[in-house]
């Protein structure tokens, strides 16, 4: 950079990525001018459409009188799942997904009929006037009663490795025990939405907060009775999906077209919080029975785990994530003999489905729940335990779906997160601190991460885009994935500027719509940057390449050592502006746009083995986190947490860094505060914020430290950068367990605490007592 803070005019120095800046609409944001779907200026004759919902976890409806329905006021229609012309699914993979209960409900809260009247208020009024008759069936509400049941959407699954039985056998040392975790809300702030225009010759136009575009136009087009070219489905920004919009969007999506279509008027479908939680799926909680033999050093040798889901209702993506758990109970750990069993458990609640992390997180903290027993039951500091467990780097390195890793810096990075984090020191004077402190107590926990990044199914690591340059230098990009905060379209401009040697300021991004790039996958499994970035390069590469060859034949010199740099090209001795160029070249009719894609390469996967190469590469992290509990309420407070995480060669640094902080917090959130409740009768009771607690600011750390860990992917991801949507939510792993080490001081260490997640207030207490209580009885 020159003192005006312009880069020099040298293509060598020249960068576009790599640099922090801010999210493309900042601005928008803070001003309060970006659009969201909601934001969308509307069209005349626009109807409003609200959710007829169940009030039973299990029943066959008997009668439906919806007189008083069309009676109230500015009522238009009221349709049932009848009045659907074409297919009632909204199911991604399984077709067990109805958009309108059709004789049969499943959940409370699941949606029985679409209302639609001229304002949203009369809308969501009369739809509470129903007269539903249900005959009432026995419902499974919790993942263990599904398995005693054997109620599950799909196949339990098992992957397999050595031979732990033998394993077990030559154990010198067990830990057995049954873990619970929780579910999450995905509460993103922006609630779903849909907002349907019918056109011209059956085509339907849908304005959708959505995860998934494409999914949705598929599902519209099904449930209309249509193709999907009859169909456009568009989204410039969400305001946070989090895996909530990945499938669950569809069913408001569905929903809103059946009543644009049904009525030809334009009809938007905005769910309210309340209707927003009773109706969509969440996290999947987790019930885990788990046994892992070890050594005196602490080294895991025999390990087995039999978990389950609460899928809900029907299958959505449970399979995908019990997938995504499976593949990460090994955390960052090797496993030599493993057993691990998944089942997903068919309960009559809200489909679960996509939360950060998509089981992940699941997967993990189980491992690492043990690993904390194993190390209290030697006497040892956790974090040895787990370094002694780590990965190797030429040896103990394969996983145990069979993917080599080969980019192991867990080492490294723990070890520069511990000297950075005063974590020995700190253990110490944390020591010092309980053995004067009768109520309050301090806990210290250091907890890994390893992620694999790409899409299970191999089909789904693909991605397109286009690059538009216009005779006047400016540049739109446009591409499969979608912007939900997390920066994707700020990379992706960043990555094309790059490639043109502009600056970002000339590239605009435009909302992801079917009609332009076609056959997109989900913007998931923290992807979007890796698939679209490399996708969106592809195209301005081109460009690019037609530039410089037109460049070096008016100006001289060879194509290949023209140069894109400071929003000038340097070609022959000379430097002309990126603008004229450009100009010039339409002149002699050059094509200025191209199209461009990326199929992520070296990936397979057997899903009835369960083994393969699922992951292009694995991302790396590791946080300390010290928390004070107070030890008669079961208050808590975190005091410090540092993070490391590897972003590889990151593509923005400020971005990445915020999306660190936004994971680890909402991570910490699920484990501690956000509690969902059923009540006996399966209603979700937790389902506004009045009741479910979902962290502030107030709960962040005064003393909040991330960092980006110095790497450099060894895969040949865009510009060497690593994804970091998903993998920091399990940094908060350490908040949990810096509770549970706050929790055992209070028996010396010497027994291990019962804890499952939410840990909270209430959970902490009972822990708390339960330490106390095999105290006395040893003491
Ligand atoms: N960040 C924000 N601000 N809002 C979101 O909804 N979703 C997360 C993560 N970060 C989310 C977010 C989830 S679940 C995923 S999979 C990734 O972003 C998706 O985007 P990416 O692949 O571009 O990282
Ligand atoms: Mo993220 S859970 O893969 O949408």
């Amino acid at each position: 950079m020159n003192d005006a803070g312009v880069p020099e005019l040298s293509q060598a120095a020249w960068t576009a990525v790599g640099l922090s800046r801010p999210h493309e609409s900042a601005d928008l944001h803070v001003r309060g001018q970006a659009t969201y779907t909601d934001d969308i200026a509307q069209v005349q004759g626009t109807l409003h459409a609200a959710l007829g919902l169940s009030t039973k976890a299990h029943a066959r409806i008997t009668a439906i009188d919806l007189t008083a329905v069309r009676a109230s006021r500015g009522v238009v229609a009221v349709f049932t799942a009848a009045d659907i012309p074409g297919l009632n699914d909204c199911g991604p993979i399984i077709h067990d997904d109805p958009i309108l209960a059709d004789g049969l409900v499943q959940y409370v809260g699941q949606p029985v009929f679409i209302v639609v009247a001229d304002t949203h208020d009369n809308a969501r009024r009369a739809a509470r006037l129903a007269q539903v008759s249900y005959e009432e069936l026995p419902a499974i509400l919790t993942p263990q009663a599904a398995r005693a049941a054997q109620s599950y959407v799909l196949p339990p699954m098992r992957l397999a490795r050595g031979d732990s039985q033998a394993a077990f056998e030559r154990a010198p040392h067990r830990v057995k025990g049954e873990l619970h975790v929780g579910g999450q809300e995905q509460f993103y702030l922006e609630g779903q939405i849909a907002y349907a225009i019918p056109g011209e010759d059956r085509g339907m136009l849908v304005y959708c907060s959505t995860q998934h575009p494409s999914e949705m136009q598929h599902v519209v087009a099904h449930a209309l009775g249509l193709h999907s070219h009859h169909v456009v489905v568009e989204c410039r920004r969400m305001g946070g999906g989090f895996g909530g919009k990945e499938s669950q969007s569809a069913l408001w999506a569905a929903s809103a077209a059946i009543a644009a279509a049904r009525l030809k008027r334009p009809v938007k479908l905005r769910a309210d919080r309340d209707d927003d939680m009773l109706v969509t799926g969440k996290r999947h909680c987790f019930h885990y029975e788990y046994e892992v033999g070890y050594d005196d050093e602490g080294r895991i040798v025999a390990a087995k785990v039999d978990m389950v889901s609460r899928a809900g209702f029907s299958a959505d993506l449970s399979g995908p994530v019990a997938t995504r758990a499976v593949c990460h109970f090994d955390n960052a750990y090797y496993l030599s003999d493993v057993e691990i069993l998944a089942a997903c458990g068919k309960t009559n609640t809200q489909s679960n489905t996509a939360f950060r992390g998509f089981g992940g997180p699941q997967g993990a903290i189980a491992i690492e729940y043990v690993i904390d027993e194993i190390a209290r039951n030697l006497g040892r500091d956790s974090l040895d335990i787990r370094r002694l467990n780590f990965y190797g780097r030429q040896e103990r390195n394969v996983t145990p779906y069979g993917q080599e890793v080969v980019d192991n810096v867990i080492h490294e990075l723990v070890a520069q997160l511990e000297a950075s984090s005063e974590y020995r020191a700190r253990r110490q004077a944390i020591e010092d601190f309980n053995r004067t402190s009768p109520v309050l107590k301090k806990g210290l926990a250091l907890t890994p991460v390893k992620f694999g990044i790409a899409f299970n199914v191999t089909h789904l690591n693909q991605a397109g885009a286009l690059v538009h340059v216009y005779v006047d230098g400016s540049i739109i990009v446009n591409h499969g994935g979608t912007e939900m905060g997390q920066g994707l379209n700020t990379k992706v401009m960043q990555v094309v500027a790059h490639e043109l040697g502009v600056d970002i300021a000339r590239v605009r991004a435009t909302a992801t719509n079917t009609g332009k790039v076609a056959n997109t996958s989900a913007t998931a499994a923290s992807t979007g940057a890796d698939l679209n970035g490399k996708a969106a390069q592809d195209a301005a590469r081109q460009i690019r390449e037609r530039l410089a060859q037109f460049a070096a034949a008016q100006y001289g010199g060879q194509a290949h050592e023209v140069s894109f740099a400071a929003d000038t090209v340097f070609v022959g001795g000379h430097e002309i502006a990126f603008a004229q160029l450009v100009a010039k070249a339409y002149l002699a009719r050059v094509q200025l746009w191209s199209d461009g894609y990326y199929a992520t390469p070296g990936l397979s996967w057997d899903p009835k083995s369960m083994t393969g190469r699922p992951f292009s590469y694995f991302a790396y992290g590791a946080a300390v986190s010290e928390v004070v509990v107070d030890t008669l309420t079961g208050e808590w407070k975190l005091l410090r947490a540092d993070a490391l995480y590897d972003a590889g060669n990151s593509l923005n640094p400020a971005i990445d860094i915020g999306q660190v902080e936004g994971a680890f917090i909402q991570g910490m959130g699920w484990l501690t505060t956000e509690q969902l409740w059923w009540n006996p009768a399966g209603k979700l009771m937790t389902h506004a914020p009045s009741t479910y607690k979902i962290p502030t600011v107030s709960d962040c750390p005064e003393d909040f430290r991330v960092r980006l860990f110095d790497n450099r992917n060894v895969e040949d991801s865009i510009h060497r950068s690593k994804a970091v949507g998903e993998p920091p939510l399990l940094l908060p792993f350490s908040v949990f367990f810096a509770i549970r080490d706050a929790i055992s001081s209070v028996g010396d260490h010497r027994v291990n605490p019962p804890l499952n997640a939410p840990a909270t207030c209430e959970e902490i207490v009972n822990s708390i007592a339960a330490v106390r209580a095999a105290c006395a009885r040893t003491a």
